[in-house]
């Protein structure tokens, strides 16, 4: 009975699995998917509120952000060169830990994939009110963000977020792909404006507002919230997170030993670079306290700031396609790990049921959307990103521990990238994501344990039956 429980994927039969997925990705691609997936409303958002927590220390919270993601990358590296099969950190957790385990890093995961959509279809949202508004259209605020985004403002519902999830939904229920080229062009224009940035302000750059440097401190209480460096970088985590994605393009990718663990380090190491220098920039042309109005597009606010209207519409247009590439990635990450667990039989069927026509879970597409458009429409932005937080930080975690694991168990698999330092190096990135979940708010804990509870029922109520594995 409870055998059952931990019972595990054979990894000598998953390796012999030949996918029939077409094999297309080279380094390049992926690195481009990473920055794709990795660019979005952290940076073009979430800065407004890590400025406010951390101040101008905040480009110490990204470089604390970006080592845990370091650690934790070099864990996914491994295990995408050892096991290159789709399902991510659920496949990973189905070999080493169990079925149980993997029904809930895997229901974690929609948690990450699904609110992670949400979350940057309320960013896309804020840009594009910002946008239009540059144009001369104005938008009634209670109709653009959910209840209790303003501590001052009485609003109700976030229609643009609501669109454009419906827009996504549609898109990639009907099939149409987004296919590499538009992918790399996207993230190229993504790119080249945040470069365009960083080139524009850093000229406007006052070193006087850079003290402060780090008024909070590394942790502390302030008007019933964390605030300091530590909370800051639980929450620009964000920012980071869609490197992990790559990991799933595994039976696409020609090369994936190679390929996967060269992807996700080199786009990560380009994105902290970036991010810190933004930063920097950000913190040093505003004084902190001042992004509170703008929490919605601290970016398009600092070139508003030193007069550069015609630069802040520039970015405004690159946030809102950077951040459309970002919901498309998290968007199908959700639908294939949605995907994989209703083919290992966890999950109803209706998730891995094509239809023909479209060559798509187009039922199970239309139901995440509908879900994920009423998150976006009504939760705020805060809430939404703690918990997209709180769930890849534990993603990162299991992945970290099953390293470990998998190096005991399986001494001898042939692993084309080793991760360095083993079991220091898992054992520090599990303690920095166990560090950062301590830095979120106790609610978000609370809701995160919540859904985990869920989970469980799920299982014990449902999956544990159906489970094709006996
Ligand atoms: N890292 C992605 C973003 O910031 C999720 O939008």
């Amino acid at each position: 009975m409870t055998s059952s429980l931990f019972k595990k994927k054979d990894i000598a039969e998953l390796l012999r699995y030949q996918s029939p997925l077409k094999k297309e990705l080279t380094t390049f691609d992926l690195v481009f998917l990473g920055i794709g997936a990795i660019i979005g409303t952290g940076i073009f958002v979430l800065t407004g509120v890590g400025a406010l927590k951390a101040g101008p220390s905040l480009m110490l919270s990204f470089v604390l952000a970006a080592l845990c993601c370091l650690f934790a990358a070099f864990c996914y590296a491994e295990f995408a060169s050892t096991v290159p099969i789709s399902g991510s950190v659920y496949t990973y957790t189905y070999i080493t830990l169990g079925e149980f385990l993997a029904f809930i890093i895997g229901w974690d995961l929609i948690l990450e994939y699904l609110l992670a959509t949400a979350t940057v279809s309320v960013g896309w949202s804020g840009y594009l009110v910002s946008f239009i508004e540059g144009i001369g259209i104005h938008l009634p605020q209670a109709l653009t963000a959910a209840a209790g985004t303003y501590a001052n403002k009485t609003t109700f519902i976030n229609l643009p977020a609501i669109f454009i999830i419906g827009v996504i939904t549609l898109v990639i229920a009907m099939g149409i792909r987004q296919t590499k080229r538009v992918n790399n062009i996207l993230v190229a224009i993504k790119v080249a404006i945040v470069l365009l940035f960083i080139v524009v302000t850093i000229w406007y750059v006052k070193p006087e507002n850079w003290t402060p440097f780090a008024p909070f401190g590394f942790f502390t209480h302030s008007g019933g919230e964390s605030v300091g460096i530590l909370p800051a970088a639980s929450i620009v985590f964000f920012s980071y997170i869609g490197f992990d994605a790559i990991s799933s393009s595994a039976e696409e990718t020609v090369n994936p030993q190679k390929s996967i663990p060269r992807g996700i380090l080199i786009s990560l190491g380009i994105c902290t670079i970036l991010y810190v220098i933004m930063t920097a920039i950000m913190t040093g042309v505003v004084y902190y306290p001042h992004f509170a109005d703008y929490l919605a597009a601290p970016v398009s606010y600092v070139l508003q700031s030193v007069n550069q209207n015609w630069m802040a519409g520039i970015v405004n247009v690159g946030a809102i396609l950077g951040m459309t590439t970002v919901m498309i990635v998290m968007f199908y990450g959700q639908t294939r790990v949605a995907y994989a667990m209703s083919r290992d039989g966890l999950f109803p069927k209706i998730f891995s049921k094509i239809n023909p026509k479209t060559d798509t879970p187009f039922t199970a597409t239309l139901i995440t959307g509908g879900i994920c458009a009423l998150a976006g429409g009504f939760i705020n932005l805060n809430v939404l990103s703690e918990l997209v937080n709180i769930g890849t930080l534990t993603a990162f975690f299991l992945v970290s521990i099953a390293v470990i694991i998998l190096r005991k168990t399986q001494p001898d698999l042939k692993r084309s990238f080793r991760a360095p330092f083993v079991p220091v190096l898992p054992i520090v990135a599990a303690l920095f994501c166990l560090m950062l979940i301590a830095g979120l708010q106790w609610q978000t804990w609370l809701r995160f344990l919540v859904w985990l509870l869920i989970g469980v029922a799920v299982y014990f109520l449902y999956a544990r039956h159906h489970s094709k594995m006996k």
